[in-house]
């Protein structure tokens, strides 16, 4: 499927929960993935932590290929990492539909959206909680996908931080900002997806509110009658 189509199936599903791998049994990975294909979800998020961006490690290219190969659904890959730029062509070849670099790992984030859009990925950008939107508003022009942390990257399970709500309104009123997808990430649950969707979040990602519950097409349908479309 090409990048734009994707991005407008994307666009179309929304608002839509995407589940942060990081919380899945990883013994039983195939069967995770089917019980969230089941669920009816569009795509998976997937969390790579290198344990210098942030604190805590994950995993790499590897699983996200091992996914790829189980999978037909987008990979909107994370990557919580410093010198992102060194292995944006492993991620592509590793089968991921959206890279998202975060634009405290790099010095200037649009050569390396420019070069995400090179290997054949839509384009993503993340910002920290304390990370104003400023910061990522000369990239606008040159991603799909604007993700906003609402806790600080490197843990699942924190609380979510509402302070970060008002970036939504920014990004979309800045130039390039009326086109890209809005993500957002961190301790969205039925308490916190309503605020979320209210303020124009497209793409909420979900790992505790979904892995602990047995029956996650129940955890996600929960969550989105919880849901306030603001279009
Ligand atoms: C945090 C990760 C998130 C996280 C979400 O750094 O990017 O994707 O795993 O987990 P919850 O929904 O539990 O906050
Ligand atoms: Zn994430």
């Amino acid at each position: 499927m090409s990048v734009s189509n994707m991005i407008s199936d994307l666009r179309t599903a929304s608002p839509t929960i995407l589940p942060s791998m990081l919380m899945c049994d990883f013994a039983n990975l195939a069967d995770e993935v089917e019980r969230l294909e089941d669920a009816g979800v569009t795509a998976l998020h997937l969390d790579v932590m290198d344990g210098v961006f942030v604190p805590n490690f994950t995993y790499g290219m590897l699983l996200v290929a091992a996914i790829r190969k189980i999978t037909e659904l987008p990979l909107d890959v994370h990557l919580m990492m410093v010198n992102p730029e060194k292995y944006i062509s492993a991620f592509a070849e590793a089968g991921a539909s959206v890279i998202t670099i975060h634009a405290e790992a790099v010095e200037d984030p649009i050569p390396v959206v420019q070069d995400i859009r090179k290997f054949g990925c839509a384009a993503g950008i993340a910002i920290n909680p304390l990370t104003p939107v400023e910061v990522i508003l000369p990239a606008l022009p040159y991603v799909d996908l604007v993700l906003v942390m609402s806790v600080p990257a490197g843990f699942g399970g924190q609380s979510f931080d509402s302070s970060v709500l008002q970036k939504f309104e920014q990004i979309r009123s800045a130039p390039g900002g009326e086109k890209v997808l809005l993500e957002i990430d961190g301790g969205i649950n039925v308490d916190t997806i309503g605020v979320a969707t209210e303020s124009g979040a497209q793409l909420l990602v979900a790992g505790s509110a979904i892995f602990k519950y047995d029956d996650y097409a129940v955890a996600i349908s929960n969550m989105m009658s919880q849901v306030k479309c603001n279009s």
